[in-house]
């Protein structure tokens, strides 16, 4: 079978096509998926241009990928799963650490020796490839009706885990949220926009993007107020963020930081609301370094008794919730979702893709769109199950 690898320990790195051995199920909680389409995200941008990443242990290269959307076509005797049903799979993996009392007890999402793997990121092949193999505990059902949008579980369970979170930690005030503030307007932005929408929340998008690019035409798709940011919107900067929200005269109760740009999380912890949380999404690789005003920003976290919160990878029940909320979203904002995919490619074309001109999301077509509908509908390809 087909596998997109990135060679991330040579002299030679780069991205190749490879013909490599097609999984085989050994156990009865396995399940074999034929892989539709994958979504591509920062994390891809950062591990193809070998910035972030790693294969497994003893290997050069990594199967990349991790935002998936799939078809099974044989599952073992314990999995419960059926050859075609749609499914999308879990990226983390727990460590092995014993001291690791979150991994040792199924969340993983919350590692703290950070030796856990992540499918086609850290340490794990991931599922840019025409099959993947998977524990069914991993893997998670998606109705049919999610067919063209159900890769966006995944970056959707991202946002699960935020709220989740979120509602955890609000318990220590009575919390009436009214306002949120997305900053950017990249997938994640847009899929938090709009689930604070469908949450009943009054939404704010503010983004580098112009107002009538793709990004601030799907944000106000989604019922939120657009702004563009001018300059990198820092303080200091033409038109920081806090001159934008002094401007609204708004205050926030939840603000998710989905740009990546570092110097944003400390701008966005002084506009954030009396009581409020600010939530930091951005994976940043780099070596920023700034100058922030610690007494006052201190301060105001302080006296506003303001939260601000890292969330990384999720959970299974994210993912479930993830899946739900897509329906919701779609009810809501119907075609939303696949406007939001604006660029499809081939396995042949990945290596050539050039990510500053993706608008908003880029997916890989594994097997074209055309024959998605007959897969699902469980075509005689995929109308045998397997007993192991
Ligand atoms: C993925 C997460 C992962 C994180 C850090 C993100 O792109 O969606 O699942 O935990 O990168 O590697
Ligand atoms: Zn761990």
């Amino acid at each position: 079978m087909k596998a997109i690898r990135v060679n991330l320990k040579s002299d030679s790195p780069g991205i190749t096509l490879e013909e490599i051995q097609r999984p085989v199920l050994e156990h009865a909680d396995e399940v074999l998926v034929r892989v539709l389409a994958i979504g591509l995200d920062g994390t891809d941008r950062e591990i193809l241009q070998e910035h972030y990443g790693s294969p497994p242990i003893g290997e050069q290269s990594l199967t990349t990928g991790h935002e998936s959307l799939g078809i099974v076509v044989e599952a073992g005797a314990e999995t419960g799963f059926q050859a075609g049903d749609l499914v999308t799979c879990l990226v983390r993996r727990p460590c092995h650490e014993q001291d690791c009392v979150n991994c040792r007890n199924g969340h993983a999402d919350f590692c703290e020796s950070g030796n856990y793997t992540e499918r086609g990121i850290k340490g794990a092949h991931g599922f840019l490839a025409e099959y993947y193999k998977e524990q069914a505990r991993y893997v998670v059902l998606v109705p049919k009706t999610s067919l063209h949008y159900g890769m966006l579980a995944e970056p959707q369970s991202i946002v699960e885990k935020v709220w989740n979170q979120v509602q955890k930690i609000q318990q220590r005030l009575i919390w009436e949220p009214k306002t949120a503030l997305i900053l950017g307007s990249g997938p994640l932005g847009l899929l938090g926009a709009a689930t604070c929408r469908v949450l009943g929340l009054d939404v704010y998008v503010w983004s580098m993007a112009a107002e009538d690019s793709k990004q601030g035409q799907l944000a106000k798709a989604c019922g939120a107020v657009y702004q563009q940011a001018e300059g990198d919107g820092s303080s200091g900067s033409k038109a920081s963020l806090s001159e934008y929200v002094k401007k609204i005269d708004r205050s926030f109760d939840l603000i998710l930081e989905c740009t990546g740009y570092s110097p944003l999380a400390f701008e966005a912890m002084s506009v954030l609301g009396a009581g409020g949380v600010l939530a930091l999404l951005g994976v940043t690789p780099g070596a920023r370094k700034m100058e922030i005003s610690a007494d006052t920003l201190n301060l105001s976290i302080v006296l506003e008794n303001k939260c601000i919160i890292g969330s990384v990878n999720a959970s299974r029940r994210d993912f479930e919730t993830g899946v739900y909320r897509l329906g919701e979203i779609e009810a809501r904002f119907p075609g939303f979702l696949q406007r939001v995919i604006t660029e499809r490619f081939q396995l042949e074309e990945v290596h050539g893709i050039d990510f500053s001109k993706i608008e908003v999301k880029a997916i890989v077509e594994v097997v074209p769109r055309q024959e998605w509908e007959r897969l699902a509908q469980g075509s005689s390809e995929i109308q045998y199950s397997f007993s192991v």
